[in-house]
């Protein structure tokens, strides 16, 4: 029987998309945590699901790379806080020096860190202020979490990043993480997130999406290949959505040239939200 992936593990997949046009996703630091292993799983994923995959994932790291360059330079974010971090390098390649609190389960943070730390002896990475925090977004009680960002984070203006996670998570623990959100920030602080819609459940990509899992993906209890429609953001308690792209529109916008036929991408959705109300 071939080895299934974990749900962590897809965080080395995206990191491998992410190193194949470096050009567009700006990350140069994603080549770092490829090997044969991941090589071979990025590759039975893009051709069972869709090859426009790679793609896909850089486009998603460059928007959200560029929204954050441009609230740090505004001095509008002065900390980012990665929920579901996984190995994305954004710490490496913000060149601002402000504050990165780092979030994963902790397998990933544990191996992240020991990898980070070695890169960073040999001089392939320039020296930042990262914080690591172990946590699952499964557990009903967060409130360690909480209290550990509020320690580091203080009073800063931060922004929050979700990217690639929801679609693991149960209701009740996306309920959760956005409660939590709502508790840590302030007024005019960010959160991006990324999710499907429940509109891409009735296309055959998500049916090659749904199949690739099903033989290939180490699930948990709580796996339940969560979709979210628009409506949710439209109408999340403290938050106004200030932007809404997905896979399409950024391909558009980053690369216009480019034909993609719409039926094979698996369209993924991007959220910009500002907190509007005072803490609660
Ligand atoms: C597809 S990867 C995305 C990683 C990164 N955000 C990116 O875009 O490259 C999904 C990440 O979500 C994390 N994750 C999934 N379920 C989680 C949970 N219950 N608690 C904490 N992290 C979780 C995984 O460990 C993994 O790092």
């Amino acid at each position: 029987m071939h080895q299934k992936i974990t749900i962590h593990g897809t965080a080395f997949v995206t990191s491998f998309f992410r190193a194949g046009d470096v050009e567009l996703s700006k990350d140069r630091y994603a080549y770092l945590w490829a090997n044969p292993t991941v090589e071979e799983h990025a590759a039975s994923y893009s051709a069972a699901v869709s090859t426009y995959e790679p793609y896909a994932h850089c486009l998603r790291n460059r928007y959200f790379y560029d929204k954050m360059v441009q609230l740090i330079e505004k001095e509008s974010v002065e900390v980012l806080i990665n929920f579901g971090c996984g190995f994305s390098m954004y710490p490496f390649i913000i060149e601002k020096d402000i504050l990165f609190i780092e979030v994963d389960k902790k397998d990933v943070i544990a191996y992240k860190k020991a990898r980070l730390t070695n890169w960073l002896k040999q001089g392939l990475l320039p020296s930042k202020y990262i914080h690591y925090l172990e946590a699952d977004f499964n557990q009903p009680d967060l409130t360690h979490l909480l209290q550990a960002i509020q320690k580091i984070k203080g009073t800063k203006k931060s922004m929050i990043l979700l990217e690639g996670v929801l679609f693991f998570l149960a209701a009740e623990d996306t309920y959760r993480l956005f409660d939590l959100f709502n508790s840590l920030q302030e007024k005019g602080d960010y959160v991006g997130s990324v999710s499907f819609t429940p509109h891409l459940e009735k296309e055959e990509v998500f049916g090659k999406l749904i199949n690739f899992v099903e033989s290939n993906l180490q699930k948990n209890h709580q796996f339940q290949y969560q979709t979210v429609p628009d409506t949710f953001y439209q109408n999340l308690d403290g938050y106004e959505l200030l932007e809404h792209q997905d896979t399409l529109s950024l391909s558009q916008k980053y690369r216009p040239e480019k034909v993609l036929p719409k039926s094979e991408v698996l369209n993924e959705h991007m959220y910009l939200l500002m907190k509007n109300t005072d803490k609660q």
